[in-house]
């Protein structure tokens, strides 16, 4: 392996089954992706939520970041929420109800983020372990990009956090 990336290093695991060692259903695999999409949709509330309230000097650079986290949280459901209709499954309109906390502190709001990437990766490597076991190609490529952008994600907010 020449790749010096700590994130390639990270995502070598790989699934040969399911987690549960029985045949993966798509019904299993939509409900999952169905759980990624609403973890999404409330991710994309959260980070336009703290765009419009981040207060201070550093309001300058965390606006721009939260917008762009905002945008990179819509991209992910679109490519989700396709996959979950292209499964025969139908897609999740509700956010997930884990609470968005309103503050106006940006320690606050980049420590919420960092808990909502860390999640989101944490989703997603479950959804990488049900997808490799129904052998779609197209459809791991996809998630597997997803799932590097949160962890990059992930690493950036512990920097910023430090
Ligand atoms: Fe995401």
């Amino acid at each position: 392996m020449d790749s010096p990336s700590h994130l390639n290093t990270r995502v070598q695991v790989q699934f040969r089954s399911c987690p549960t060692g029985e045949p993966m259903s798509n019904a299993a695999l939509i409900d999952q992706l169905n759980e990624a999409l609403a973890w999404e949709l409330r991710a994309m509330n959260m980070y336009a939520h703290y765009a419009a309230n981040v207060r201070g000097i550093h309001r300058l650079q965390l606006s721009p970041m939260f917008s762009t986290e905002a945008t990179e949280s819509m991209d992910h459901g679109d490519v989700v929420r396709r996959a979950v209709v292209k499964l025969g499954g139908v897609p999740v309109t509700e956010r997930h109800p884990e609470p968005i906390v309103h503050t106006t502190d940006f320690k606050e709001m980049l420590k919420h983020s960092l808990a909502t990437e860390q999640q989101a990766a944490s989703v997603y490597h479950e959804v990488l372990a049900m997808v490799e076991a129904i052998d779609d190609q197209d459809l791991y490529d996809a998630i597997e990009q997803i799932y590097l952008a949160e962890l990059r994600s992930v690493d950036g907010l512990l920097m910023l956090t430090d």
